[in-house]
């Protein structure tokens, strides 16, 4: 069996399978497809100040290929989380993240303090965005200086890691991680949805009431991936993958594009088991390719552009000869 566990900052995670937010409610609703002690951390739905209602229906849309979606945050709000998911969660055997959303930097750092002092909440995940709040316009999600403002004032207002959860849908996503980076993130993840649309031609009916959505699931993988590797050349903190990935060999080219982990969304409503299923998965492409520890993959593709920033030692095997027709 190959060594599965990966740190991402001060955390140490059992496996490098996280379930992504908004995917997979809290966490513990999913425990009868996946226990929490088979991966390595739940990132919970966002979690805003007040409750939020969402947008109106329909606010999902199955394309020919992924899945557009408008669910625009919609959550009880701090309160019921603090009163009503926090004692559920303590004590699971996983790692717990709260991913928080918020439509001001000072309701993101208020939403920081009133967690800070919760000790079943290992870190947090700061959602800069989300393109189903004010159509993905929110400076934050799109502007590094804005993107950093927020980062810095939830770190000056908790002490627990802070994962910066960044957008596809901007030019120079390397720079959004650089900018996050510097204001105390400790950990990057790459990506939200990308932004997209559909429409019933015969009715002339969007897919969505709101027009615009997020696109997500397999088709997004090649980009979620560029956005990733970008990421991980651009940082020295650790990025988490996330776009698309549906099976094990999905989650190892994020490894390899450098990622420290990964987050699988979409595919757990295609395959709610799937996630609980991916370690193991893993494990098994890992031995057949004679490699025992998960971390020597992290960053070892050959992209030809020399060592990234954090490159771990690399020891890795010739590619095996692929038979050409
Ligand atoms: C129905 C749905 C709801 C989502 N809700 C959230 C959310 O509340 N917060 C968030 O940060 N991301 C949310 N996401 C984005 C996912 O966490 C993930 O970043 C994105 O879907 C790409 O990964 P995937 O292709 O594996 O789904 C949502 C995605 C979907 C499909």
């Amino acid at each position: 069996m190959a060594s599965l566990r990966v740190p991402i900052g001060r955390l140490s995670l059992r496996n490098p399978v996280l379930s992504a937010s908004g995917t997979f409610g809290h966490g513990l609703e999913m425990a009868g497809f996946c226990p929490p002690s088979a991966i390595g951390a739940l990132v919970s739905k966002t979690v805003t100040l007040r409750p939020r209602p969402g947008n109106p229906l329909p606010r999902l849309c199955e394309t020919s290929g992924g899945l557009l979606n408008s669910i625009g945050l919609e959550n009880r709000g701090i309160d019921a989380y603090l009163r009503d998911v926090v004692p559920a969660v303590r004590g699971a055997d996983t790692l717990i993240v709260t991913n928080i959303g918020a439509e001001s930097p000072a309701d993101f750092a208020e939403l920081a303090e009133r967690l800070d002092g919760c000790d079943a909440i290992d870190a947090l995940e700061v959602n800069l965005s989300c393109p189903n709040v004010q159509g993905g316009k929110l400076p934050f999600g799109t502007d590094p200086a804005m993107a950093a403002r927020v980062i810095e004032l939830v770190r000056a207002r908790t002490s627990k890691p802070i994962w910066a959860k960044l957008s596809p849908n901007v030019a120079r996503i390397g720079e959004m991680a650089k900018a996050v980076e510097g204001a105390g993130a400790d950990a990057v993840t790459a990506v939200n949805t990308l932004l997209g649309m559909a429409i019933d031609w015969k009715s002339g009916k969007p897919g969505l009431a709101t027009v615009q959505g997020g696109y997500s699931g397999p088709p997004i993988k090649p980009i979620a991936l560029r956005c990733a590797w970008e990421c991980a050349r651009a940082v020295a903190i650790p990025v988490i993958g996330c776009g698309g990935i549906r099976c094990a060999s999905d989650a190892l080219e994020f490894l390899v594009a450098g990622c420290a982990a990964v987050q699988v969304g979409t595919w757990s409503f295609a395959d709610p088991g799937a996630l609980a299923r991916l370690p193991g998965e893993i494990d098994a492409l890992l031995d057949g390719a004679s490699i025992a520890d998960v971390r020597s993959i992290i960053g070892s593709v050959r992209d030809g552009l020399g060592p990234r920033h954090a490159a771990p030692s690399i020891a890795r095997a010739e590619p095996r000869p692929v038979a050409s027709t």
